[in-house]
Parts: structure tokens; sequence; C-alpha cells
């Protein structure tokens, strides 16, 4: 979603700010523009399309060694130049870029209009400046802290004044920003990865503040007044590994690097000789496990499918009732919140909009939750105050596919504690954490040898409709698969609980339609071999995830993809690999742009 940098230093800010944007790419995005402060106004240079496109409307150069700049994703008015932002006051010596969105917008304009203020844009963002400037009396601070009073809604904004070269102002509330301390520079953004090229010594903004940013740092007050000591935080060492590493797209790169990335969520929490783990980020003794009555994970697309296998976990190994709600849902419809109930907020950016929505209002009713987030120090991981980071590493392709294992991994985790607290013997939870620290190699052993992904991938490419079906741990794999395919293929595909097909799905299929089955061994298995033999009744042809050696799977399939064995509750880490990789080699197939697919953002940070 929108991406800010802002650059004031002892540098050349143009390139820093188009590289800066680069890295800000990830996100998606449909415009950008960049504004530069000469001694004789603002340089603003702006474009529809990729930030390639920007950076050629930019080579008549600037040499200002102070700017801002956005990467837009459309929310008040459509794609064109006069949306893309920067925006600037009728003075042309105010810039502003804006993440968030705000509310009172109409109502601000009219008192605008009603000032003589003319619109250029279809944006929420213009009446910032204007707003500033109607505020502005010599001292940037003040004008901005004055214009914000009035404003409703959300934001993370960077404010450059033609008047004042040697400061950039930038304020938070609701959207986030970090500013990066570097030697002799000072580096604004709204994502870590834009910042580490220049330095790893960070400071996060929180709501409610307002900085001023120079080339020697930056002062942090309040918005409300008062100064801020903010301490410095680092950017953890594997920020600035966003390269491709040979893989042709950052999706097959991270599938790839999904082993690793479990082995850094398990390492040292997992202990097979006490049959247990240890989450220090959450702060709990058994006693107040003991205590839990419920556990709710709450999270949006790829994050809610991995809190719906971690709820089925903790009913199966820990015997307490537990359930995944739909973040987007769950803020907005007033929830019940019983104060023994455990929540965790499951994301991997840690800005998603809805989830962060809903962690407030947990707050707000006095419930107790807590993160399990990828993102070091995002808004999630913060507001909840205690959590679980799930150390998957920067996930740069806008389809979640290490977030997922590694949050499902990171529940899992939590699963074994409870368990070991309320039913599970010490020799019961040596099993469960053995066969979590397996996870990671059979995971590897997979990825040695994928099957015949290439074969299901021909079967689905053309196809104008495909179903996904699974039971039990399977399903919230399935709902996962066709999200991915979606995602990365367009091709229209839905997800179903297997026993449901005969209640109205089935109708779907005609001959030759691709059903992909999600089978591995455990307790729900025959009966999904019923459901496969209803869909290839209907003519559907079946691509079947089923555990290696079951030959019976296998020879029912079209095209069979075994995984290796593991235990019931494990499974979902394993099966979800093959669907990933079904549509990386779908979306390859159809030329899709597979790491910024149409429409989608990285990151969600508007309700
Ligand atoms: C799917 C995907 C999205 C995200 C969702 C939540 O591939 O990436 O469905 O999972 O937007 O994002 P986070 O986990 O950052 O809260």
């Amino acid at each position: 979603m929108c991406g800010i940098i802002a650059y004031i230093g002892d540098q050349e800010a143009l390139p820093r700010l188009i590289e800066g944007l680069r890295r800000l790419e990830y996100r998606g995005y449909d415009s950008a523009g960049v504004a530069l402060i000469e001694p004789d106004g603002v340089w603003l240079r702006r474009a529809v399309g990729r930030v390639a496109g920007l950076a050629a409307e930019t080579s008549d150069g600037c040499t200002s060694k102070v700017g801002i700049a956005h990467t837009r994703w459309a929310t008040h008015g459509g794609v064109t130049l006069e949306n893309t932002h920067p925006h600037l006051d009728a003075t042309h010596r105010i810039a502003v870029v804006h993440n968030g969105i705000i509310e009172n917008m109409e109502a601000l304009k009219a008192v605008l209009i009603a000032d003589g203020v003319e619109f250029l844009s279809e944006t929420d963002t213009e009446v910032l400046p204007h707003l500033i400037r109607r505020h502005y009396t010599g001292d940037p601070l003040e004008a901005v802290r004055a214009a914000l009073s009035h404003v409703h809604g959300t934001y993370g904004i960077a404010v450059a004044f033609a008047d004042h070269p040697d400061v950039l102002i930038a304020a938070r509330f609701g959207s986030p920003l970090v500013i990066g301390l570097g030697d002799g520079e000072t580096v604004l953004a709204s994502d870590p990865q834009a910042i580490v090229a220049h330095t790893r010594r960070v400071l996060y903004l929180d709501d409610r503040e307002i900085a001023v940013i120079s080339a020697d740092g930056a002062k942090v007050q309040r918005l409300s007044g008062g100064d801020v000591n903010r301490d410095v935080s680092l950017i953890e060492a594997d920020y600035a590994v966003a390269e491709l590493g040979g893989h042709e797209h950052f999706m097959a790169k991270e599938i790839w690097e999904q082993p690793d990335a479990l082995l850094r969520c398990l390492r040292g929490r997992v202990q097979i000789e006490r049959g247990n783990a240890k989450l220090g980020g959450l702060n709990m003794t058994p006693r107040d496990m003991v205590n839990i009555r419920e556990v709710v994970t709450v999270g949006c697309g790829t994050a809610y499918h991995a809190g719906m296998v971690g709820s089925m976990a903790i009913e199966h190994l820990a015997r307490l009732p537990a359930h995944a709600e739909v973040a987007s849902e769950f803020r907005n419809r007033h929830p019940i919140i019983p104060p023994d109930a455990l929540y965790f907020a499951v994301s991997q950016s840690g800005e998603t909009a809805d989830t962060l929505g809903a962690v407030e209002e947990i707050l707000v009713k006095g419930g107790q939750v807590m993160g399990v987030v990828n993102v070091v120090g995002s808004s999630i991981a913060r507001t909840c105050g205690a959590g679980v980071y799930v150390y998957a590493g920067p996930e740069i392709a806008v389809a979640s596919t290490k977030a997922f294992t590694s949050q499902v991994t990171a529940l899992l985790v939590f699963t074994l504690m409870l368990a070991r607290t309320r039913n599970q013997s010490l020799a019961q939870g040596e099993n469960i954490a053995r066969a979590l620290l397996e996870a990671p190699d059979k995971l590897q052993e997979y990825l040695d040898d994928p099957g015949p992904i290439d074969a299901a991938a021909d079967l689905v490419k053309d196809a104008k409709y495909c179903m996904f079906m699974g039971r039990g741990f399977s399903y919230p794999v399935a709902l996962e698969g066709a999200l991915k395919l979606k995602e990365i293929s367009y091709v229209p595909c839905e997800a179903y609980p297997a026993g449901e097909m005969k209640h109205g799905p089935i109708a779907m299929l005609e001959d030759g339609t691709p059903v992909i089955v999600i089978a591995p061994r455990g307790s729900q298995r025959d009966k999904v071999i019923s459901n496969i033999k209803e869909v290839q009744a209907r003519g559907a042809r079946t691509i079947i995830v089923h555990t290696r050696g079951d030959d019976e799977m296998a020879r029912l399939a079209d095209v069979s993809i075994p995984v290796p064995e593991v235990r019931e509750f494990i499974s979902p880490l394993l099966t979800v690999v093959p669907l990933q990789l079904l549509a990386y080699k779908v979306g390859i197939a159809l030329g899709r742009d597979i790491d910024k697919p149409r429409n989608l953002a990285k990151s969600v940070t508007v309700e």
C-alpha cells in the first residue's frame, strides 16, 4: 500500500528518494512522485505507473539535498497524475505526502473552498497542504500541528517547506513512520525496508506524535505538546537481504526459504527433554496459562488462515475452546471480549489496519491480546506490548508464503506450552516437541522433490474455474491454496470443506474441472476418499496432495503430489507448500506479475 520516503542530509536527495521508492515497490502501488526543495520553490515530478517511469520523468535532475516522495495505492480518486502525491498548497511552497485516510475531508474541503482554495485533485490528502498553509505563520512545526488538530482519520505524513529547506516535519496517527538516523543525513519512511541502505539506527514514531527532522537527527514531540524522549532502536540485520539470491521472483525465494524460517521460529523455544516450549515475549507463567478459558485468533487473509490452523491445534491438543476471526468483521461488530480469553493478533506486516483495529477494540474492552507478528517494532507488535515474533525474515512478494508457515509454527509452539499445562503428559509433550522440531527437515525433504507441480499447473492454467477441498486441518490449507491461486494467477477458484460439497458447490463441477484435494493421512483421510469419488463421478480431474507412501490416494489422483509423513497437526506446514508452488507455476504460465499482482498491496494500512 502507499509508501513514504523523505530525505534530508549532505547528499543529493533525488537518487536516494528514487532508490527508497524502489525499495517500497513491493508494497503495491499505482503511481509515484517526488518533491524536492530548491531555492526558488518546490521541484515536483510525478508519474502514473512504475517508479521506473518516475525515474525517467526526473532525468533532467535536481541537486537539492532535501525532499519527500511517495508511492500511491489509490483510495480517494482514480489512478491519475493529478491524484498522485506529493500535493502542494496554492503558493507551491508547501509539499505533503500522506498515507492513511482523512475521514472529514469533505467538511475541511468545504471550509477551504469557501476561503477561495482551488482543488486540483480528488484526493483527501490535498486538504493537508492547504490546511497547513492556512495555519502557517513562519513556524513549520506549529503549522502542521495546528492543521492536524482539525483532521479526523489516519495519517502518516511528511511535509516539506520551501521557506525552511533545513527541516522536514513528520506526524503519525494510525499509519506507521520510522526515522533513520544516518551519518550527516536523516531518512524518514513508512517502512524500515526503505531505510536500511542508509542506517540501522531508527526512531519509531508513535500515534499522536510529530517530529522535526533535520540532517542532524530528529526531535519528537506529542501532537498535544511536550517533548518525547524516544530510545534509538536497531533494525534487524536480515532487513538488508531484499535480494533475489538467484531466484527469478521473491515469491519463489520465499517459498524455498521456509525450512530456514521455521528453524528460526523454533530455535531456542522448543525443548524435547522438557516436553515443552518457552515463548519469553508472552510474559506468561504456567499459572497464567491455566487460567485461560478460550483462545481466539484475529487476522486477515493468509494470517486468518494461519489462525484457523492454530486454533484447531489448540482445540485438538490442549482441549480448550479456540477459534479464528476475520479481523475486519470482528472489529466492527461490537464483539464480546471475555476477560479470561486470550486473543492473538496474527499479522506478517504488523500494520494491517483491520487487525490493528481489532487489537484496539480488544484492549478497549479490557481483553488480553498478544501479537503473532513478523515485522519487529511494527504497530501491532507495539500496541499489543507482548507476543511472539515469528522471525520469518522480510517477506517481499505480495503473496504471503513463509509468513504463513511461520505463523502456524509460532501458534503450534504456543499450543505445546498450553497443552502441557492442561492435558498432555511429559511423554506426550516430548512427542509434540519432537514433531515440531522435525518440521523444517520434512519441509526441506519435500522441497528437494516437490513432485509433478508442472503437470498440476497444466491442468489448472486454462481452467475457467477450479476448486480446492479438504477436511479438518486441511480445510484452512484449501482456503490458503485458493487464495494463493487467485492472487497470483487470477484463475477463478474457491475452497470448501470437503464435507460441504454435496450441500451446493458440487453443482459447479463440469467435465474436466480441476479439483485440488488436500488429503494427508490422519483422522479425516477415509472420509475425503468418498468426497474424491463423488467429484470424480461428476467429471472432475483431481490433483491430490497426500502423504508419501499412500498408494491408494496416489492411484485415485490424476496428478498425485506426495509430501513427507508428519503428525496431523503439523500437516498444514507440508501440504500448503505444493499449493504455493502450484499458484506460482500457474502465474508464470499465464505471464502474471508474480511479486506484484494486480490491485494488491503488501501491507493493507487502510480499513
Ligand atoms: C495473502 C496476503 C494477505 C495478507 C493479509 C494480512 O497472500 O498476503 O491476505 O495475509 O493482508 O496481512 P498481514 O499478515 O500483514 O496482517
